[in-house]
């Protein structure tokens, strides 16, 4: 069965095939460069540049797999949760070719995509295991024991941390978006010139709280302009306080619940000082680590299309028009039905 994903929660653009050998093409397109000088997404932007690049998209994602529209035998599409102009423009699209083919469509938990997205990868995971999500709109530590089982054991209270990452990033007057900036000036700062709090580490439980910590650094460098070397330091301190908290929650996770997998999913999976002290942490306690590669941890359609894939071949079918939703809680899914 050869699924066509797409996903446009947010601010890429993204279209992939998916059959029983893997994914045979993928596309992403990201508005870096349309929002960047609103220091942040504008919602009603990214909509009308999902609606501008979807349609070819779809065709060159079907050009390179060599497979025409006809040979399709499934849409699955992001439908939740996100922004819900771009929602909709994947959903509309989605649902009219459904339509249009006759074809089984699905609409995808824009999160069970990011938790099932290391299945992609040749050395996938079995179930069950812990994933650490970590994206620009989440902070979850989710139990995965199948398609569709998923149970938060911990998030976030307030920021995410990708959004801890944009937010102080911005503070210290790097573009859009603020992550990757961030990790490559921090990789030049000096790890011990500022210590900035772990927050909740000494609380039991494993939820997370990322504010705190963006005051602090809001804090710092208040009435001072810091030069490059001094910013430097400063992004070195909180990526240094962000990742031990992520890694020890991490680790704690592993111990209450038993588990011997860890997933990083989701976009902040890309930082490398995250990567590094996870692989270390865990493997001092015997447990395996699993990475999706950069493009499998940000957002992309082959993890939509996957989980689209599983389960269109289970015989789940969603009616048309697939309903968006910018709210969705994960803890709603089931296994395919
Ligand atoms: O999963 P994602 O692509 O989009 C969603 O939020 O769903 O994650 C994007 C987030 C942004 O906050 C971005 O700044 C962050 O991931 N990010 C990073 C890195 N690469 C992306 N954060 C820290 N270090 C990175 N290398
Ligand atoms: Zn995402």
């Amino acid at each position: 069965m050869k699924v066509l994903g797409i996903e446009t929660s947010c601010d890429e653009t993204a279209v992939a095939l998916y059959g029983e050998g893997g994914v045979l093409a993928a596309e992403v397109f990201s508005q870096f460069d349309l929002h960047r000088a609103w220091g942040g997404v504008v919602p009603e932007l990214a909509a009308r540049d999902h609606v501008k690049r979807l349609l070819p998209m779809i065709r060159a994602t079907l050009e390179a797999a060599g497979c025409p529209l006809e040979a399709v035998d499934g849409v699955a599409c992001t439908t939740g949760p996100g922004l819900i102009g771009a929602l909709l423009v994947g959903s509309a699209l989605a649902g009219a070719l459904a339509f249009a083919r006759g074809l089984p469509a699905v609409g995808i938990h824009h999160l069970e995509g990011h938790l099932l997205a290391p299945m992609l990868e040749p050395e996938a995971p079995a179930f069950p295991y812990l994933a650490l999500l970590v994206s620009g709109g989440h902070t979850q530590l989710v139990r995965v024991d199948g398609v569709g089982c998923y149970r938060i054991l911990g998030e976030s209270l307030d920021d995410a941390a990708g959004e801890a990452f944009d937010k102080t990033a911005k503070l210290l007057g790097l573009g859009y978006p603020g992550g990757p900036a961030l990790a490559a000036l921090a990789a030049r700062g000096r790890p011990d010139r500022y210590r900035f709090p772990r927050p909740m580490l000494d609380r039991p439980g494993l939820d997370f709280s990322f504010s705190g910590l963006k005051t602090a650094v809001v804090t710092e460098v208040r009435g001072r302009v810091p030069d490059e070397a001094d910013r430097a330091d400063l992004a070195r301190g909180f990526e240094d306080a962000v990742v031990e908290t992520l890694v020890v929650k991490s680790l704690r996770a592993l111990e209450i619940t038993g588990l011997q997998r860890l997933v990083i999913a989701g976009g902040v999976g890309a930082n490398q000082r995250l990567r590094q002290r996870l692989a270390e942490a865990s493997a001092a306690r015997g447990a395996s680590v699993y990475y999706p590669r950069p493009g499998l941890c940000t957002d992309n359609a082959a993890m939509i299309a996957y989980a689209g894939h599983c389960r269109l071949v289970a015989g789940e079918r969603h009616a048309l028009p697939l309903e968006a939703r910018a709210r969705w809680p994960l803890d709603e899914l089931r296994p395919p039905s």
